[in-house]
Formats: structure tokens, C-alpha cells, sequence
């Protein structure tokens, strides 16, 4: 009897087994879609999105719809009752009598773990403020091991706002559970990776790092490049937001060291760091990962609602 994953708040809330029991699973949706349509039917998903999305919110109602089940939520907070003042765990406590399981996004770091205090529902964390993003590590973890064939021996490049953006914090973590990591952060001084994961996952498990400000300098060691967008939206400093934002445009010029196998992704929205001409290179990998994201979202689902068993008739 699998154990229960009660909630979803940080990527080391699953073990290595559980992650990939949900790769697989995920693997298993894609090479045989139909068999899974009716799996969620009479299940309802809530999706509370406090900060916007597009990927997130509609890779979780799409993969609810294709499992047979409801989606209800909002995508604004402006649209609910957090507006008159209402809190986060009256707010939660209200949902769990309408729904099943809980995806939250949240501009505060810990929200979500406050609600799945309160919940009596199944909480998933699909983003807080700039701290973790476990379903898009998930995302992550699908591509990276469809795409390069595994999720050990790799070298991966984090380049970017590496200082605010969540993504890459949850996938620091979880790729630092697997053999052999060697991870390199690209980013200018002020956006470098934050102190707290050199000390407590990089030193601590003694893993190999190197902090760099050039691509060009480290792109022929490359597995994997993760590039992501400066988070504007957590700069106290429209002024650093601006100097900031275009320091990183990987273009095909910028590819030319590249391995044939690079792995290129992105979680996406892209703003200026990856120039279009990439887009049909065939080692970009984000729109690959934008599907990617659907698929693993049903399989989590399924899993947390303890429908995860083999599908047969009854469905
Ligand atoms: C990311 C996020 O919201 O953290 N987007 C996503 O969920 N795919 C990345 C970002 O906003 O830059």
C-alpha cells in the first residue's frame, strides 16, 4: 500500500521513489491517453491563483478536464473574497468543502503552507512568492529525463534570476537528490543564487557548484541550460529591474559551443532570454515542457487522490 502524499508544498515533500512513481505515470498518460479519461470523474479541483499564470492554472484545469473531472477557482485575487480582507485559512476552509484537491499560487512565501494547516483537502503549492514551485519542478524533472535520457550525470546551467525565481530553487533541490549533479549558476552578482541553498543543500551534501556571469564561458559543458526571466514583480527597484532585465540572450551565436544533446529549457513566460530564432533549434526544449507540465499534473493528481492504481474497465 503506497503512503498517502497528503500535500504538495516543497519538492522534498516527495522522496526520490515517489518523484519518479509520478514520472512514470506521467510517462504512462502520455503513451496511452485515452485509458485515463475517466479516472477524476465526480473529483473536483479547486485552482486559487492569488498572483497571475498562464501555464500553471491552465496545465492544472486542462489535465483535471482530461481526467474526466470539475475545476472551479479563480485566477485573480481581486475576484475573491481576499479583497474585503478575508483570511487565507477561511478562505481555505470554505474551498474544502467544495473541492477535492487544492492547487494555490500565492505572492507570499509560506501561504500555502498556512492553508494546508487549515485544509481538509489536499494542498498543492504551484508557486509562492520566490520560494518554491514544485509542480514545475516536476514539469522540469519529465523533460530533462525524456529529453537527455536520465536524471543523474548531468551538468545543468541555471542562468538568469537565479535569486528570486522559485523554479529554480525547487529544481536545485530536487536535482540535488540525484548522483553525480554538477550545477552551474550564470547570473550577475546581484541575482546570483541565494545564500541559504549554497549553505544548506550545495555545501551540505558537498555538491560541485560554480557561480559564472558569461554563457559563452561554460555553454560547451552544458547538459542542461534552465534560463529564466527577471522576476519583476520582486524587485523593490524598478531602476535594477530595468539595468537588469536583458543581461541574458541566449542566441544561436551563443549556442555555437553547445553539445548537440544540450537540453534548453525554460519555464516560461519568456520575456527577452531566449531569442525566437532558437525556437526551432532542436535542442529547445520549452514548449516540449509546456506539455510536459500537463501530463505530470494528471499523474500528481491522480497519485494525491489515490487514483493512481492500475486503470482498468471500471474507469
Ligand atoms: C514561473 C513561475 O510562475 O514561477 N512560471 C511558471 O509557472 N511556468 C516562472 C516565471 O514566472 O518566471
Amino acid at each position: 500500500m503506497k503512503k498517502t502524499i497528503q500535500n504538495l508544498i516543497d519538492p522534498s515533500d516527495l522522496s526520490i521513489e515517489e518523484t519518479q512513481e509520478i514520472l512514470d505515470l506521467a510517462n504512462q498518460i502520455i503513451a496511452d491517453k485515452d485509458s485515463y479519461k475517466n479516472v477524476c470523474k465526480h473529483k473536483t479541483l479547486a485552482t486559487l491563483f492569488f498572483e497571475p499564470s498562464t501555464r500553471t492554472r491552465l496545465s492544472f484545469e486542462a489535465a483535471m478536464f482530461e481526467l474526466g473531472g470539475n475545476v472551479l477557482g479563480f485566477s485573480n485575487a481581486n475576484a475573491s473574497s481576499a479583497t474585503k480582507g478575508e483570511s487565507i485559512r477561511d478562505t481555505i476552509q470554505t474551498v474544502s468543502c467544495y473541492s477535492d484537491i487544492i492547487a494555490m499560487r500565492h505572492p507570499k512565501e509560506g501561504a500555502p503552507l498556512v492553508a494546508s494547516q487549515k485544509a481538509t483537502v489536499p494542498i498543492i503549492n504551484a508557486g509562492d512568492g520566490g520560494h518554491n514551485h514544485p509542480t514545475q519542478t516536476l514539469t522540469d524533472l519529465l523533460t530533462i529525463q525524456r529529453e537527455n535520457g536520465r536524471l543523474d550525470n548531468l551538468t545543468i546551467g541555471f542562468c538568469g534570476d537565479l535569486k528570486f525565481g522559485r523554479t529554480v530553487h525547487s529544481l536545485l533541490k530536487a536535482m540535488a537528490r540525484y548522483k553525480n549533479i554538477t550545477f552551474v549558476f550564470i547570473a550577475p552578482k546581484e541575482l546570483q543564487i541565494p545564500e541559504y541553498l549554497i549553505t544548506d543543500v550545495l555545501k551540505q551534501h558537498h555538491l560541485p557548484y560554480q557561480e559564472v556571469e558569461r554563457i559563452e564561458d561554460v555553454i560547451e559543458t552544458l547538459d542542461v541550460i534552465y534560463m529564466t526571466r527577471v522576476q519583476q514583480e520582486r524587485f523593490f527597484n524598478e531602476q535594477d529591474y530595468i539595468r537588469l532585465k536583458d543581461t541574458y540572450i541566449l542566441d544561436l551565436k551563443k549556442l555555437t559551443h553547445a553539445k548537440t544533446e544540450l537540453s534548453i529549457l525554460h519555464p516560461l513566460p519568456r520575456v527577452n532570454e531566449i531569442a525566437i530564432e532558437v525556437d526551432e533549434d532542436p535542442r529547445a526544449c520549452y514548449f516540449k515542457q509546456v506539455l510536459n507540465g500537463k501530463f505530470v499534473r494528471m499523474a500528481l493528481i491522480m497519485r494525491m487522490l489515490g487514483l493512481d492504481k492500475e486503470v482498468s474497465d471500471e474507469y
